[in-house]
């Protein structure tokens, strides 16, 4: 297996809102992240991926970008980010942006431009089509809830936005638009930055001639049918040829819908195109029965299912391209209330077991802030506590709008699936405000920031903070955890989720008990190896303790 950088790293997630405030106006800031670069240092990673920074209106906060040269007023300065970027260098830690290049904003100048007429230096900018009787071109539905076409009377036209209408879609069919993308790549990299994650880039070609979904068309059904268009390939070829591969960069596209086989297209080792992406399977696999009501659901993830997603991204990439590793993220409720059991009693063992589970798999592994504190989902039960333009935007159609589902069941939805759960501010002490700001926050504190915070983690050597810490150094020292073999034990199991690692003629055993139970379980080769890791003191052979990890290397 070739080595490369990206292969060796932890990626840790920023979403600058809600990381640390440094000037008291309740909302987190460039300098606030140069304050915590000595945490991040303490935890041991490498690389730091920023949610977008740019000028926004933050419709859709920060992911519906106004100039991709400007920083956001409210986190500070071009120099603020230049400082950060050199203070992240001089602590040899790499800084990853968020390029968001499928859509603009609508205030961005090329679509204020465009919409004006149809014969101006941007009017083929974007996307833009005559009505069809009268109506929207066709029946695509938008991920943030209605139509995915808006109408503008100067142009007589519908725009396309596969996300809000403040979210209008690029056309990356006009060869000038992909160059004034690779201009803003090159603008960040010749900064200094190290890499971009792509949001929604396998979503940049759209289908010739843009014909109906077939029917039932939901917004998530129109993402899959848009998804992986057919000059996908040719678009990140380009851009690596024009401009990535001239620099030395992390990559890493997010492809909601993507296969095993489709990542192999764009990881592919001998592609050059992305290091790697984020696949969505894992996180979609609870989905509403009804399939009107898409991921909206308060249910449980099977076991057996999610050791059947992973373990088929693990060994259908080896080899062959490179995995991305993660549990959650800024769209993404909180791994342990998820995955794990976030009730006072089992939340550090699950979040350990959970960390185990993942950061023992091959891949670049990335951890969402907080993650490492154990932080869980907010436990809103109102409708006003949520910000979210996805969570709130679904409310009004699936329960006012189109009567699918009642307000309260709605709410149970939301409590366990939306986005605003992974966006509270970081809990960084017991003060006044979690330490995340002197100022009221831009949004609220998850009210358990007393007892699981940053300070508190830090001053207690068993706390998972140290055991992520650990989990990271152990995969900078053994080329096992970074290049072995994947090996499923036991699919079946709905308990355990259990699997080998084989590199240079060793053995890497990784168990870890899902539930809350104790249980027996005896796995091959026999465990009398060295114990590398686990989250319970003394280890008690065969049997497994509630959320119990245990890592042994043969
Ligand atoms: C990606 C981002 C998400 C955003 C969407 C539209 O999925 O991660 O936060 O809302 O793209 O840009
Ligand atoms: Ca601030």
């Amino acid at each position: 297996m070739s080595k490369q950088w990206f292969k060796d790293a932890v990626v840790y997630q920023i979403y600058p809102m809600s990381f640390q405030d440094s000037n008291n106006d309740g909302i987190g800031d460039l300098n606030g992240i140069i304050e915590r670069l000595p945490y991040l240092k303490k935890l041991g990673i490498d690389v730091i991926w920023l949610n977008p920074i740019y000028k926004s209106p933050n419709k859709d906060n920060g992911y519906d970008i106004a100039d991709y040269r400007l920083i956001n007023p409210e986190y500070g300065t071009m120099e603020d980010f230049n400082a950060l970027l050199a203070q992240a260098h001089k602590l040899n830690l790499k800084i990853m942006m968020d390029l968001v290049v499928n859509h603009t904003s609508d205030q961005h100048d090329w679509f204020q431009q465009s919409k004006k007429s149809t014969d101006n230096p941007y009017s083929d900018y974007y996307i833009w089509r005559d009505p069809k009787n009268g109506h929207e071109p066709n029946n695509w539905l938008a991920a943030f809830g209605g139509s995915a076409w808006t109408y503008v009377p100067e142009r007589k036209q519908y725009y396309l936005h596969l996300f809000a209408s403040g979210q209008p879609d690029l056309n990356w069919e006009n060869p000038e638009v992909r160059q004034a993308v690779f201009d803003i790549e090159r603008f960040w990299l010749n900064k200094g930055v190290d890499g971009f994650r792509m949001d929604v880039i396998n979503l940049i070609s759209k289908p010739e001639g843009l014909p109906d979904v077939p029917e039932p068309v939901t917004a998530g059904k129109t993402m899959d049918f848009v998804a992986d268009g057919h000059r996908l390939n040719e678009f990140l070829l380009q851009m690596n040829e024009e401009v990535l591969s001239n620099y030395n960069t992390i990559t890493v596209g997010e492809m909601p819908g993507s296969t095993p086989q489709d990542a192999i297209k764009y990881t592919g080792l001998d592609r050059h195109e992305l290091n790697m992406v984020f696949q969505f399977e894992h996180v979609l696999l609870s989905p509403n029965p009804d399939v009107r009501l898409g991921k909206w659901n308060d249910q449980p993830i099977k076991l057996t299912e999610l050791k059947a997603s992973l373990n088929r991204w693990q060994t259908g990439l080896d080899g062959q391209g490179w995995n991305s590793l993660y549990w959650n993220n800024h769209d993404q409720p909180r791994a342990v209330s998820r995955f794990g059991n976030d009730s006072p009693e089992y939340r550090q063992r699950s979040a350990e077991m959970l960390a185990t589970t993942l950061h023992m798999m091959q891949g670049t592994p990335y951890i969402y802030q907080g993650e490492e504190l154990g932080m869980t989902n907010a436990g809103f039960t109102r409708l006003e506590q949520y910000e979210d333009i996805e969570s709130v935007n679904f409310y009004h159609e699936l329960v006012n709008e189109k009567h699918i589902v009642d307000g309260k069941t709605m709410l149970k939805y939301l409590a366990h699936m939306s986005r605003d759960n992974a966006r509270t501010p970081m809990q960084w002490s017991h003060n006044h405000n979690a330490g995340f700001s002197d100022a009221k926050p831009w949004y609220a504190i998850n009210d358990n920031y007393s007892e699981i915070n940053a300070e508190a983690a830090l001053s207690n050597e068993n706390s998972t903070f140290y055991y992520y810490q650990k989990l990271i150094k152990l995969r900078h020292e053994y080329e096992i955890i970074r290049y072995g073999t994947f090996i499923p034990l036991d699919p079946q199991d709905d308990e355990v989720y259990a699997y080998e690692r084989k590199y240079a003629g060793k053995t890497l055993l990784v168990i870890n008990n899902f539930t809350a139970k104790t249980i027996d379980r005896v796995y091959p080769p026999k465990q009398e190896g060295t114990l590398l890791i686990g989250n319970y003191a003394n280890d008690q052979g065969r049997k497994l303790r509630p959320y119990e990890s245990k890592v042994y290397l043969f």
